[in-house]
């Protein structure tokens, strides 16, 4: 769906919880010299301003990074402090950026956005010759180029689920994927919504063993999404204690669903 933006979201708490856990994940895989792939499926624009009119218009981004401090000593903290640096203190980054901040020479980013727009934002947010943009289909394009070499990887799927299809979607794409790049590790973020849809993306994806990782958020909002979650297929080794470290990075407006 192109009617989407995510600068409204940009810095909310489904951010933090999604951007720790990549933060976490990327400095795991990239802990070896070997290079890694990683692709992302819907990008974004990859730059957003926390001081802007659409994240003031909705004030999530106040409720999330606004109450959150990550420690200067974790990926996510140090992606954070060095965008800030670029950019000023009030940019925040989406995920390309903080894949761009920990990710190395030697590593590959793909990344595929379809709205021209944001696509266009995405191309003057990263430096040239820094990462592979397509302005394409997110799974028609990842699908066509798996599997990524190097072939060791992670691929974020981040949908927006405007529409009810998406969760099937989601789902058959990682399902695809898996067969065609066995060796890649997927991070599929959703939100937890009354609707509850999200149980049909777990189960479809249940075939693949995915570690499930669901926050909700504190305090919880009056309506509409209550909570994130993430489904990390081919989880790296000890990726667990990373998702445990992400959601510490919450600063108290993350709670583990179900504890
Ligand atoms: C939730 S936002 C991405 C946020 C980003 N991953 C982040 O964390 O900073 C979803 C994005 O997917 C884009 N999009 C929607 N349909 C798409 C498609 N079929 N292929 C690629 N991108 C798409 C939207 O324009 C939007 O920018």
């Amino acid at each position: 769906m192109l009617s989407y933006q995510h600068a409204y979201h940009a810095g909310g708490p489904a951010d933090l919880h999604k951007h720790a856990a990549l933060a976490e994940l990327l400095a795991a895989l990239t802990a070896k010299p070997r290079g890694i792939s990683y692709a992302e499926t819907q990008a974004g624009r990859g730059l957003y301003d926390l001081a802007g009119a659409e994240a003031l218009k909705t004030g999530e981004a106040a409720a999330g990074i606004g109450r959150a401090a990550p420690g200067a000593d974790t990926p996510f903290g140090r992606a954070l402090a060095a965008v800030r640096a670029a950019h000023g203190a009030d940019a925040y980054p989406g995920s390309p950026l903080v894949a761009r901040a920990l990710l190395r020479p030697q590593d590959r980013i793909v990344l595929m956005e379809l709205h021209p727009a944001e696509h266009a934002g995405l191309v003057a947010a990263l430096p040239a010759g820094s990462a592979e943009i397509h302005r394409r289909d997110g799974y028609e394009g990842v699908l066509a180029l798996a599997p990524l070499r190097p072939r060791r990887g992670l691929v974020l799927v981040d949908p927006s689920y405007e529409v009810k299809d998406e969760y099937a979607a989601a789902a058959g794409f990682v399902l695809r994927l898996a067969r065609k790049w066995p060796e890649a590790s997927v991070l599929v973020w959703y939100p937890l919504l009354p609707a509850g849809r999200e149980a049909e993306l777990v189960g479809r994806l249940g075939p693949l063993g995915p570690l499930i990782d669901e926050v909700v958020f504190d305090p919880a909002p009056a309506r509409g999404m209550y909570g994130s979650g993430l489904a990390l297929v081919n989880a790296p080794h000890g990726a667990a204690a990373l998702l445990a470290r992400a959601r510490a990075q919450g600063g108290g407006v993350l709670r583990h669903r179900g504890a």
